[in-house]
């Protein structure tokens, strides 16, 4: 059998980062939201497990996320499958755009169909977890408030009337780095990210304070390419800008697609990869495919 998917991509809507926990990992919330981006996953049947990639930004060993999930699978399955991988990759590594974890997390989700075995939604969301602190939400959701390390989720539905803008600019920054940087934690009150989205997206431009990215002052002092490529959006006309995810991403949100085409041609011509997504875009619901 053979089974293809989209995986699509994310970027963060605001990035909080309350605190640190005595696991080691960072207690936040952010609010993930799809974006028109996405990596082309095929999956066929074969006895062994194999992935290959037309990137070289990513390895294609043991040490591939999509490898690791059809371990874990395994594992918690007892069963010992294989799988032909197959990762057609658009969405950047090391970009903040949760590419790796979109990968892995589209994995899980088409293996049960190819090994025809049935796997509980909490056994897949224990999986996803265990993978990384994002991968959860490449299970399924459009839009969600994460908080935990990230993985505690509650998906809803986020009709953002903006258009979005993404540059990436080559820059791969590593998350493990970027929250090592992070010294003091703001005293603020949790949990209420979704709800000041909400009712900041009326009226965006002046409340851009709610897609503030705790991570945009460390990132930016040791890559100052990226504060310069936020304020190009904003010369632009967006609305509002931010990093994504501990970067290198940086996105614009536009009141119209027109000015956000533009404002992408522009980045464009400056040799800096950028990708575009219409307004109230919202990922097809069921983007598996069979190939008979
Ligand atoms: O969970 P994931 O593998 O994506 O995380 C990569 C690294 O980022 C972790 O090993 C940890 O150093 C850091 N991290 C963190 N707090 C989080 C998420 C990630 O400190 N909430």
């Amino acid at each position: 059998m053979v089974l293809s998917a989209r995986a699509y991509a994310k970027i963060n809507l605001g990035l909080l980062i309350h605190g640190k926990r005595n696991d080691g990992y960072h207690e936040i919330e952010t609010v993930f939201h799809h974006i028109d981006l996405y990596d082309e996953i095929r999956l066929e049947s074969q006895d062994k497990v194999s992935i290959e990639t037309d990137s070289d930004d990513i390895p294609s060993d043991e040490s591939n996320l999509c490898w690791k999930a059809v371990t874990l699978l395994n594992q918690m399955h007892g069963t010992k499958h294989g799988v032909r991988v197959k990762l057609k990759k658009n969405i950047p590594a090391g970009a903040g755009l949760g590419g790796g974890s979109a990968d892995a997390a589209t994995v899980l989700r088409l293996l049960p169909r190819l090994w025809n075995i049935s796997v509980s939604d909490s056994d897949l969301a224990d999986c996803a977890a265990r993978l990384g602190s994002d991968v959860s939400f490449f299970l399924g959701a459009t839009s969600a408030h994460g908080r935990g390390r990230g993985d505690v989720l509650e998906p809803f539905r986020l009709p953002l009337s903006y258009a979005i803008v993404v540059c990436f600019p080559g820059i791969h920054v590593s998350t493990p780095w970027a929250y090592g940087q992070i010294m003091k934690f703001e005293e603020r009150e949790a949990g209420k990210l979704r709800e000041r989205l909400q009712h900041a997206l009326t009226d965006l431009r002046s409340r851009c304070d709610v897609v503030h990215n705790d991570f945009e002052e460390p990132v930016f002092r040791q890559y100052p390419k990226l504060g310069k490529l936020k304020h190009s959006l904003l010369e632009a006309g967006a609305v509002c800008a931010s990093l994504s995810g501990s970067g290198s991403s940086v996105y614009g949100l536009f009141a119209e697609n027109t000015s956000a085409m533009q404002a992408a041609l522009q980045l464009r011509s400056n040799r800096i990869s950028t990708f575009y997504t219409p307004a109230g875009f919202q990922i097809p619901s069921e983007t598996v495919l069979s190939v008979p």
